[in-house]
């Protein structure tokens, strides 16, 4: 893949955020070091075939599922590379239809046939619950001892999978992509991102150049969607207050397609539902931007940086309705809104816009948003091993390999739903 070179980076205490860079060419070759044009290599990187290929080895790839179509599901199954692990945490109804059942067979289908593995649990198995507890997050449980509702909650369930699986990057992609192009493309930034990053503390996320729309009878070519810009545009007014200049560098403030070095995300703290993407910059601000004491000293030394990749492809996913992309940009702003470094100048803007849009009254603050604590400090053995006695849902597919008939197991030590009969 050959990716723009960042026109500018700006810093927030040990945070790097590299400004949007342009995917130039979706397949650049595959030799490692081939000579470049010198001119080249100031303005493009070349990120080899094979560099991406080693990347995409160790990832996993959480796919959050409530209520998609089985057809798209299984686009997006076939735009996740090869190398990558699959994920999928669903969140779908599991009455009158099983539709969990349903996502189940689309999946084991897929990897029979891509010959892969994949590793699926449904978000309210009371099992996941159980493990959670014993691993020492009770936080991310309702009064039922079942995981929470929402995005976020299912993203940290995929999260704590990927550690078990021991992959060492974790992204994340939405199971309503009608492009699987798109799907591939994003994977592919995702590994190019880690592979230019000089810190082992990484993340990137997808800026896609557009989002179409029908509008009078013809395609039209969004360059923004509705909650971004709200987004973008105050967590850009928080780093200017602290930097005294104004800046736009944050184009990826929703970004629901990311990902993010295990290590790291380990130590973040999530945010609930829609939240869960803006919280992530304010949560690194908070942790490593140095304006509060940092709990992680090597990462404040070896710095944290943050990619932002304007794919080639499309973005063309189901359309939620305003009622959704209104919760999602008012979620956004209630993270900002309370987190330990904002600043009043963007609590008054906020209050300012969330009265003009008729959403607090004089007087009123905006509502919290649930935050979870870190999970690096989970009991991982015992997590893996309720996970393994109780989860009821959790099933691992595995890689049949027919001519040698090997099987491979994403996570041999532990036994799934299936393999206890
Ligand atoms: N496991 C799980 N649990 N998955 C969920 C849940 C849940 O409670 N709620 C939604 N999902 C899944 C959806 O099925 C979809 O695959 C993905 O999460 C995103 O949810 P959508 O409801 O489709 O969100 P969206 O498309 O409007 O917004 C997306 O893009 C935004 C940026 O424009 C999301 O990724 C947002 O988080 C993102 O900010």
């Amino acid at each position: 893949m050959r990716i723009e070179v960042p026109h500018r980076s700006e810093r927030f205490g040990a945070v790097r955020i590299h400004g949007v860079q342009e995917v130039w060419e979706l397949d650049s070759g595959g030799d490692v070091g081939a000579p470049d044009d010198p001119q080249v290599w100031q303005t493009i990187h070349h990120v080899p075939r094979g560099a991406i290929s080693q990347i995409a080895k160790r990832m996993a790839i959480v796919i959050p599922v409530k209520g998609e179509r089985f057809k798209v599901l299984d686009g997006v199954l076939s735009g996740i590379p090869h190398d990558c692990l699959i994920i999928l945490v669903s969140n779908s109804e599991r009455e009158p239809v099983d539709r969990y059942r349903m996502e189940k067979e689309t999946v084991r289908r897929f990897c029979r046939l891509a010959q892969r593995s994949a590793l699926l649990i449904h978000q309210r198995d009371p099992g996941l619950g159980a493990a959670f507890a014993e691993a020492g997050m009770d936080a991310l449980l309702d009064e039922d001892g079942l995981v929470r509702n929402g995005k976020g909650e299912g993203m940290l369930v995929g999260l704590a999978i990927a550690k078990l699986s021991g992959r060492s990057y974790v992204g994340f992609i939405d199971a309503d992509n009608y492009v699987p192009g798109a799907v591939y493309e994003y994977v592919q930034a995702y590994a190019s991102g880690f592979h230019l990053a000089e810190s082992p503390h990484a993340m990137v996320r997808i800026s896609w150049r557009s989002k179409p729309k029908i509008q009078g009878g013809k395609l039209f070519f969004n360059r923004w969607g509705r909650s971004s810009q709200v987004t973008n545009r105050f967590l850009n007014l928080l780093l200017s207050a602290y930097s005294g200049f104004g800046t736009e560098v944050i184009a990826t403030g929703n970004a629901g397609e990311h990902a993010i070095s295990l290590d790291l995300a380990l130590r973040m703290q999530f945010a609930a539902g829609f939240a869960v993407e803006p919280y992530e910059y304010l949560n690194l601000f908070e942790r490593y931007g140095g304006v509060i004491p940092s709990p992680d000293p090597d990462v404040m030394r070896e710095g944290v940086e943050v990619f932002q990749i304007e794919t080639r492809n499309p973005h063309f996913h189901e359309d939620k309705g305003s009622d959704h992309v209104q919760e999602m940009r008012l979620q956004a702003l209630n993270v900002l809104y309370h987190s330990p470094i904002s600043v009043p100048d963007v609590r008054n803007e906020i209050l300012d816009f969330l009265r003009t849009q008729g959403v607090i009254a004089e007087g009123e603050e905006p509502p919290q948003e649930l935050l979870y604590p870190p999970m690096a400090t989970l009991d991982w053995d015992r997590f893996g091993r309720v996970l393994g006695d109780k989860g009821e849902t959790f099933r691992q597919i595995e890689h049949v390999v027919p001519t040698s008939v090997q099987v491979r197991t994403p996570i041999p030590e532990i036994p799934d739903s299936e393999s206890k009969g």
